[in-house]
């Protein structure tokens, strides 16, 4: 089937560096005779009809802003097959034969769904900061959102530092530990809580307590949000109680997914854009493109959104090591 028309959406929570990734997908779709229809807000917007021809200029000056030109939104009614019948309606009628979706865990477990009732081609380019997503060893969006956390823990540190605090920062992840793990091992974290590790309380105020022996005054806990021993204030107070340390909170919160990418990002993102329009120029379908040890890699749309991505248990393991 020759593709005429590729249909791109951003979907679910924004990443630093969708826009690099739909910059590309559009010049490099363009530049090999291919029109690009921008859905807006989604799923949403494929559901209501939400959408626009784009060119090569539509897509200028956007390469370094966080946030999606395209805007995003968490579609519940995509979710009902009413809400991909109305979805197949409209690339029917904008005579879209192909679909790129842009985004992590839901906006791929969205494109799974589609490719079960849709006849065309879907391929699926893995934006998230929670890297969370199975088939790629990184995706869009994660190193901005690490480096906005380690530039966090340094700032928190040093006020630590001058108050003689405990601070135990909360990062975002859902129930993924990748950027809690990344950001605390480059931030020298005294402590690393993650979902996908048991959360040992006693351990932690114990290596919290013997580094005030040995004249250590202030300490960095990064807890991943999800983590299952009660989140972060209650964390706090826990180790609070049972160790007398002056703690306090803070919340990174959105700030992670805000600002501008990491050159890394940009690349990464300018690369794999490029490779969701080549897939389906190949004949690919049903797939997420990824990168694997620094190789691109295809992996089904299914797998990638219901298999686990581990993590990186020997890094966690050396961040213990080195932060005490
Ligand atoms: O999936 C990205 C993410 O930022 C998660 O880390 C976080 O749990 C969630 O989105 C927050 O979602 P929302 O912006 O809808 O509150």
């Amino acid at each position: 089937m020759t593709i005429q028309r590729i249909g791109v959406l951003t979907s679910g929570g924004d990443a630093p560096g969708m826009n690099a990734a739909l910059r590309a997908i559009v010049r490099f779709a363009i530049q090999h005779g291919v029109e690009v229809a921008g859905i807006r807000r989604g799923y949403d917007g494929l559901q209501t009809g939400d959408i626009a021809v784009m060119d090569m200029g539509s897509v200028s000056g956007i390469l370094h802003r966080g946030g999606t030109a395209l805007k995003s939104s968490r579609c519940l009614g995509f979710k009902t097959d009413e809400g991909r019948r109305k979805a197949i309606d409209t690339l029917e009628r904008e005579r879209i034969d192909a679909l790129i979706t842009i985004g992590g865990n839901g906006t791929t477990s969205g494109a799974d769904a589609l490719s079960l009732v849709w006849d065309k081609p879907i391929i699926g380019v893995p934006s998230t900061i929670d890297n969370d997503l199975y088939g790629t060893d990184f995706t869009i969006g994660f190193d901005t959102a690490v480096t906005i956390a380690v530039e966090a823990i340094d700032r928190l540190r040093d006020t630590a530092e001058a108050h003689e605090r405990t601070f135990f920062v909360e990062v975002m992840g859902r129930d993924a530990g990748f950027i809690a793990l990344l950001s605390g091992l480059a931030g020298g974290a005294e402590g690393i809580l993650l979902p996908e590790v048991e959360c040992d309380l006693d351990d932690l105020c114990e290596k919290l307590v013997k580094g005030r022996q040995r004249g250590k005054m202030s300490s960095v806990v990064v807890v991943a949000e999800g983590e299952e021993a009660g989140g972060v204030f209650e964390i706090a107070k826990k180790v609070k109680e049972r160790t007398g340390l002056d703690a306090r909170v803070c919340v990174l919160g959105h700030t992670q997914r805000g600002g501008s990418p990491t050159a890394t990002d940009r690349i990464r993102a300018s690369r794999f854009g490029a490779w969701a329009v080549q897939a389906l120029l190949d004949g690919e379908r049903g797939k997420i493109v990824g990168e694997i040890k620094g190789e691109q890699r295809f992996t089904s749309l299914h797998d990638a959104c219901t298999q686990k991505k581990p993590i990186d248990l020997g890094l966690l393991e050396l961040a213990k090591i080195l932060g005490t």
